[in-house]
């Protein structure tokens, strides 16, 4: 497994991007749940990271597109799937699986 951050190099209700090799990876910690993510928006590939984080969404700062959380996808469009990636947490530490 390789590990990607510790839980707590990521803010609350907030992000941390990054690299496995050359794939950039957001990490969100919303309501103490971590979620990685692959940071390159499905639209144009500009930074999720970066975006506008609620309890349910993010919302990619360059053109605004939405994705839900828990589906993975675009509100919009749920055709339009985020790319995930499994997780598992030991001793605080986030490695992907
Ligand atoms: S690049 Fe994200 S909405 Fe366009």
């Amino acid at each position: 497994m390789k590990k990607l951050a510790n839980i707590n190099d990521i803010p609350n209700e907030g992000s941390k991007l990054v690299f496995l090799d050359e794939t950039p990876i957001a990490l969100f910690k919303i309501n103490g749940k971590i979620h990685a993510w692959d940071n390159r928006c499905p639209h144009r590939g500009a930074s999720l990271s970066d975006g506008y984080i609620s309890d349910t969404t993010i919302q990619c700062k360059y053109h605004l597109w939405e994705f839900d959380i828990k589906k993975k996808c675009a509100l919009e469009n749920t055709k339009i799937k985020i790319n995930t990636f499994r997780i598992k947490i030991i001793n605080e530490d986030i490695y992907l699986i």
